[in-house]
């Protein structure tokens, strides 16, 4: 049976290697594999929870398409396109916050984290963002989520979204409960100067990321100043519990060379970290460089760019027009 995946990116700016090889480049593997049918959406709905710059949103939604284009997703054969366009999105969303329960959402940790402190100060957005989430998903019928481990909790909930709206409406497998498709060796790549903090675009640091635009000296510089400790490289994979940095950097080679843990190991027990970094450099440039040039040219080619959202716009509204309606139905508008 044909997969349907659909996932998600936030046009938030500035994607790195830990977007890149947390979820981009297993986009480009599911857009590869033929049994699939992908659907790949900038999320701008979601950007919004948290305040943007107007300019800025336009500009990152561009670089969030040119980035999926520039990594070997093929807008021929998956659809890429931009959630704010196609309504039913958000008219979905409301009709799932009507049966979502307020106890479900004060379970999710992504928005205790993200609210902090103040959470009275919190747009109510960043609070039911979840049950949009729960809409992207269930109106295309999706039966797989690639996602990171911090939305495993947001998948289950849309799940659980699913199931209610089925059984408060008596109407079997109208919504599908999607499985998640979680990379689990490499799905969180940490920053380069603190390997136990996640590669984030918001550190303070350019130093602890590589950005996907970033030119080849700049990757061979931030690789050459990343945090390690000074013991050799390990024998065994237990030895990197204790060693974030180590571990972080062996699980970026790893990635890129689609290699196990182990046999990064086994190539580089005991050597020092001087000569593993200068090979781990090699390779992120050679995976890195293409992609950041090709990035560079898409977004001189605005139209191109208008023309693949346009497209998707339409393949995706088709589908979930169909959808909307039958939910009119089912809930007697
Ligand atoms: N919340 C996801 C994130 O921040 C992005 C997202 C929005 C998403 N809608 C989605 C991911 C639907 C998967 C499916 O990473």
């Amino acid at each position: 049976m044909k997969k349907k995946i659909f996932s998600g990116v936030q046009p938030t700016g500035n994607l790195h290697l830990g977007n890149y090889l947390g979820a981009i480049k297993n986009f480009v593997d599911l857009n590869n594999d033929a049994q699939n049918k992908c659907i790949f959406c900038v999320v701008d709905l979601h950007a919004i929870t948290v305040s943007q710059n107007p300019k800025d949103l336009k500009s990152n939604t561009h670089e969030t398409v040119a980035t999926f284009i520039a990594s070997g997703i093929d807008p021929k054969k998956s659809i890429i396109f931009k959630q704010s366009q196609v309504s039913a999105h958000s008219e979905t969303a409301w009709i799932l916050s009507c049966v979502a329960r307020m106890g479900w959402l004060n379970r999710m940790t992504q928005f205790k984290e993200k609210a902090g402190k103040d959470k009275e100060k919190a747009s109510i957005g960043l609070y039911s963002y979840p049950v949009l989430m729960a809409a992207d998903i269930l109106l295309y019928d999706s039966t797989h989520v690639p996602v990171g481990d911090d939305q495993k909790q947001h998948l289950e909930l849309c799940r659980n979204i699913a199931q209610k709206f089925n059984n408060d409406y008596k109407i079997e497998n109208f919504f599908i409960a999607p499985e998640p498709l979680i990379k689990k060796e490499f799905s969180r790549i940490m920053s380069l100067k603190d390997g136990l903090k996640k590669m984030s675009k918001s550190e303070v640091s350019d130093l602890s990321r590589v950005n996907l635009t970033d030119d080849k000296d700049q990757i061979i510089n931030k690789i050459k100043k990343a945090k390690t400790d000074t013991l050799p490289l390990p024998s065994a994979i237990e030895e990197l519990e204790k060693r974030p940095e180590a571990k972080n950097l062996i699980g970026i080679y790893s990635s890129l060379m689609n290699n196990t843990l182990q046999e990064s190991i086994d190539e580089f027990a005991g050597k020092n970290f001087s000569e593993f970094k200068e090979k781990l450099s090699d390779i992120v440039v050679n995976e890195i460089n293409p992609i950041s040039s090709e990035i560079k040219k898409l977004l001189d080619d605005k139209v191109f760019l208008e023309k693949i959202l346009k497209e998707g716009y339409e393949k995706a509204n088709e589908i979930a027009s169909k959808k909307i309606k039958k939910i009119h139905e089912i809930v007697g508008f």
